[in-house]
């Protein structure tokens, strides 16, 4: 309850102030650069947003930039109460943050459902991209098995992971700053893979680096992967890197992995 009260504020206090929409747009634009030299993005495109999350931040951006999105996620089905009235409120705000006209935010073009069942044809996107959702799919390669099927050859991936070695991927909400600069009063750097004083209450698959890279590989041909987003190097002690030997520095450090994959065709 204690975390409720002082996490839940500073989230939507990250929301309000627009700290989150800065941070899509700018995800937005380097998915646009790193892309540029495989798929044209001035050209409008069929693309899948696979675990669109509950603000949609990245469908309403893409939509906003003339593309045919399609979204996919458990939390696109139908329901109620005060926590998808919250998130009404909070879209609206977020488009007006984006720039985007509230419309953006519309569900047309969301489904609910499981992202390892994908209920789309073969071949029909160009593009798939998913943000801050891999790293919660239980089953990896049953999702890449499916979305090697609904790209057409030569359609794209682009995945930012939030990487479960880095300090915030124990993904404890109090650590909402993204990159994470500071810890909680009492939180140790890295709990997650320590002691774990501190449990998370979100599904995480537990990946780590070599094996994303290695599911990727096996689906498709991995073009380019780089660290997206790096946090925690500060932290990093000498006592601290040798109590932490099973884990490279890379891992450890990097908050966001950025793979960029293609169907073979
Ligand atoms: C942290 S959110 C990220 C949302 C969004 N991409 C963003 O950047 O704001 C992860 C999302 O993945 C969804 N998710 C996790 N596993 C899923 C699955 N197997 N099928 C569909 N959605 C799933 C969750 O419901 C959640 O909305």
């Amino acid at each position: 309850m204690s975390s409720l009260l002082s996490d839940y504020p500073r989230y939507a206090w990250h929301l309000l102030v627009g700290v989150r929409a800065k941070m899509e747009s700018g995800l937005a634009a380097q998915r646009v650069r790193d892309l540029a030299p495989w798929l044209d993005l001035t050209q409008p495109r069929a693309i899948l947003d696979v675990g669109n999350g509950s603000l949609r931040p990245q469908y309403a951006l893409l939509r906003g930039a003339g593309h045919r999105v399609v979204g996919i996620d458990f939390v696109n089905r139908p329901g109620t109460g005060w926590r998808r009235s919250a998130y009404n409120v909070m879209r609206q705000l977020y488009a007006l943050q984006l720039r985007l006209p509230g419309a953006t935010m519309n569900p047309q073009g969301l489904v609910g459902g499981n992202v390892g069942v994908l209920p789309f044809a073969n071949s029909s996107f160009d593009l798939a991209i998913s943000n801050a959702a891999f790293e919660h799919f239980l089953d990896v390669p049953a999702v890449l098995a499916d979305l090697q099927r609904v790209l057409r050859p030569g359609g794209v991936i682009w995945a930012g992971v939030h990487l479960f070695t880095s300090p915030s991927g124990g993904h404890n909400v109090s650590f909402t700053q993204y990159p994470l600069r500071s810890l909680p009063p009492g939180a140790e750097p890295w709990d997650h893979l320590r002691a774990q004083r501190r449990p998370f209450s979100v599904p995480l698959n537990r990946w780590r680096k070599g094996q994303y890279l290695a599911a990727f590989a096996e689906h498709f041909e991995v073009l380019a992967h780089y660290c997206g987003l790096r946090e925690g190097e500060q932290w990093l002690s000498p006592a601290l890197e040798a109590e932490l030997s099973a884990y490279t520095r890379d891992e450890l450090s990097c908050a966001t992995l950025v793979i960029i994959a293609r169907k073979r065709g």
